[in-house]
């Protein structure tokens, strides 16, 4: 189903169920839809903008369509007439909105050559070219650029890499409709028990604002301005869904808008202030290879440590709980922790494992990309480094501090050797400074001569860029293909030996060095890198392209596109389906909140807990807000994550919607995940439906986001998720 026809019938769903249901007095007029185009692929020719240009030689694209063309501009060019009355007999005449669906990667729109929209920067724009290929083109033009005769859309694209154009619905120009003009919010601050609901409207309108919750309707009337807003707040117990309906009907033309919203609210329970270890039960390292790990215990500070059965070699700091040293023998070494402050003390356990494998459990921390993208500087990564600590997280064992792209100076110096740019003034300095904390240090690089941001990539000089980062003390190494991709486009036939190349190329340099360096493959699950991965000695790999912070892309990465790899996990080497997407995000454009519900959050992190993933935080963390907390705070949650048996989840069953991923963890219970996929809540009697997916007989069953006994019947909200662990009846 496309997009618009989806939006139509979410509307229409909408109108029937609740407050938007009186006559309304006008018709909306039908949207002009094209499904082709004129086409050139290549820079622009002269005058392709003006309408008596001759574009009888360009092919006709079919929309959406993708074209091959890494690093090209194409243009399109459409001619349309208006039908009569559509500008007239519209409710709104004064705007007409054009959906010109969404485009890989960069657009400038025209209509009778005037710019009418425009999304991401282009190589002519001058910098690093910016990709918008996940916006959603609505350009809303004035309609006096219409003319009466014909019309004139023209469209400058710009494709960053392989494939691009618009590629997802075809174009359509409607006049616009109250929807369109008006926009329905619920603000939060993040604290999950009040938020601002506002309405404010392109055009001025004058109307009825309508909110209802748990039952108790309001309304008020509202004259409102030119994008002026109106607002009220409302409050509400955290600790539950709250569903807030709000309306807004037009007085003038009767139209109506309305939306739902589930605001946030906080599940996890507080964390007692008495010492509790949240850690993982295993920890691997090399012998000989400096250990670095920061005693995950949440309570009261101060705390004191202490540990035994510590092997030789080690120390822990029994102030700030940071186990350093190295052990020359490989070797299993049980270790038990207890911690004490003025509520009490609490205790825990770990069997350090000296070997041959790192990442026994899927890493943890924190990446920049998914907040600062390019615009990135140390002083943001120690922004957040900081509030990793300030905020309680690394007490629940999120360690590494991974710097992306955009870290490295313009030219290589005489000796070859990459240095960092003016916006990372001492890198070194960083890692010493996370290590004294028992936090590690990330970095990331290319096998290919630029990196996808188009900074310098490692390509020739592999062993001289491990040599430095080990010199730098850095514990994790993203690498991603991206450059390299032009090598292997110019091979006649790149095969998989070719993709594993450049990351056994940069295995070797990186076991070289006498630290444990965490490698994380990024080539977006090309070659089915899961099957390859463990080869070459990665101890996880993205499995998929990038994600963002839709539902859509939630579906696409987690739910459809980690079926079928779960036995390609295990200790050691793990599925990475890429960042977290909570909190505050914006890829270096502007941070916003994550534009997933509350309820699409808690089924992905439950999600990414079952499939064993990397929880690499995406989000800026100098703010945290109480919602992202609790997300990623809860330690029973965690635990399935960090689960030492290390076996990921798969879907199990599946039907209306209703998917069921279950996992083995190795004190013999099961985790599963009962996701609700579907646009309306379902009610279900739980212990039945884990019978009916085919889990046997439940002997006890505990719902891991509230900690508590899961209840008989649970109404699982759209787009979320029961996330239980239960035990299976002996008989
Ligand atoms: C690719 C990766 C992202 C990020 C960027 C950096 O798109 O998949 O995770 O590292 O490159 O440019």
């Amino acid at each position: 189903m496309s997009r618009g026809l989806r939006a139509l019938l979410t509307l229409l769903t909408g109108v029937l169920l609740y407050s938007c249901d009186a006559p309304v007095s006008y018709v909306e007029p039908e949207a002009l839809v094209f499904e082709e185009a004129r086409f050139h692929l290549g820079d622009a020719p002269e005058g392709w903008m003006t309408p008596d240009f001759d574009d009888s030689a360009w092919e006709t694209m079919a929309i959406p369509q993708k074209w091959q063309g890494e690093g090209m501009y194409a243009q399109y060019r459409i001619r349309f007439t208006l039908p009569e009355g559509f500008v007239t007999t519209a409710p709104y005449p004064q705007i007409v909105v054009f959906d010109l669906s969404y485009i890989d990667d960069c657009d400038e729109s025209y209509l009778n050559g005037v710019r009418i929209g425009k999304s991401g920067t282009m190589p002519h724009d001058g910098g690093i070219p910016q990709s918008a290929w996940d916006a959603h083109r609505l350009y809303h033009v004035d309609a006096s650029l219409l003319q009466e005769g014909e019309n004139l859309l023209t469209l400058l694209v710009w494709n960053r890499r392989t494939r691009g154009g618009i590629y997802d619905g075809p174009i359509r120009i409607g006049m616009a409709r109250l929807e369109d003009l008006t926009t329905l919010s619920c603000g939060e601050d993040g604290d999950g028990d009040h938020c601002l609901l506002s309405v404010s409207c392109e055009l001025p309108v004058k109307g009825v604002f309508r909110f209802e919750t748990k039952g108790k309707t309001r309304k008020k009337s509202v004259k409102l301005d030119t994008s002026e807003v109106f607002s009220q707040e409302i409050h509400y117990d955290g600790g539950e869904p709250v569903q807030v309906k709000v309306s807004f009907r037009d007085s003038r033309t009767g139209m109506c808008v309305e939306r739902d919203f589930t605001p946030k609210y906080c599940l996890t329970p507080p964390a007692p202030k008495e010492p509790r270890y949240n850690g993982p039960a295993v920890l691997g390292a090399r012998p000989g290879s400096p250990i670095i790990f920061r005693l995950p215990f949440s309570g009261l500070r101060p705390m004191t440590f202490q540990a035994n059965g510590l092997p030789d070699g080690l120390t822990l700091d029994t102030e700030n709980g940071v186990l350093r040293g190295s052990v020359a023998k490989a070797g299993d070494y049980p270790i038990r922790w207890t911690a004490e402050n003025t509520a009490g003390s609490g205790s825990g356990a770990l069997t350090l494992k000296v070997g041959s494998k790192l990442a026994l459990t899927p890493p943890m921390g924190w990446n920049s990309w998914n907040c600062w993208g390019l615009d990135i500087s140390q002083g943001k990564v120690f922004s957040s480094a900081d509030a990793l600590i300030n905020s309680g997280l690394a007490d629940y064992g999120y360690c590494y501090v991974n710097i992306d792209d955009a870290w490295q100076g313009a030219a290589r110096s005489a000796d070859g050797t990459l240095e960092p740019n003016e916006q990372f003034p001492d890198i070194a300095g960083l890692g010493e400074w996370l290590h004294e904390r028992g936090l590690r240090l990330g970095i990331y690089s290319s096998p290919g001569e630029l990196t996808c941001g188009g900074y310098l990539g490692s390509l020739g000089f592999e062993q001289k860029d491990a040599d430095t980062w080990n010199a730098w003390g850095v514990d994790y190494l993203k690498y991603d293909l991206c450059g390299y991709r032009t090598i292997l486009d110019k091979l006649p036939k790149a095969g998989r030996k070719d993709h594993i190349f450049p990351y056994r190329k940069m295995e070797k340099c990186l076991r070289k060095q006498p630290r444990d360096i965490c490698y994380s493959l990024c080539q977006y699950g090309l070659e089915k890198v899961w099957q390859w991965g463990a080869d070459v000695d990665a101890n996880l790999w993205r499995t998929t392209g990038d994600i963002t912070d839709t539902w859509a892309s939630v579906l696409r990465i987690g739910f459809n596109l980690q079926r079928g790899l779960a036995a390609y996990a295990g200790p050691g080497h793990w599925n990475d389906p890429d960042m977290l997407v909570i909190g505050k995000v914006g890829w270096g454009e502007g941070l916003r909140e994550s534009r997933l519900s509350a309820d699409e959050q808690y089924s992905h992190l439950s999600l990414w807990a079952l499939l064993a993933a990397p929880m690499i935080i995406g989000c800026d963390l100098a703010q945290p807000d109480r919602f992202t907390l609790n997300l990623l705070c809860n330690h029973e949650v965690i635990a399935v994550d960090q689960d030492p048996l290390g076996q990921a989840a798969d879907c199990v069953w599946e039907q209306d919607g209703l998917q069921v991923w279950t996992r083995q963890l190795a004190d013999g219970s099961f985790a599963a995940g009962l996701f609700n996929l579907s646009d309306t809540e379902k009610t279900l009697d739980v212990r039945q439906s884990l019978a009916d997916a085919g889990l046997g007989a439940v002997a006890s069953c505990r719902d891991l986001w509230r900690q508590k006994d899961a209840p008989a019947s649970f109404t699982i909200p759209t787009h979320g998720v029961l996330f239980v662990k239960y035990r299976k009846n002996e008989e």
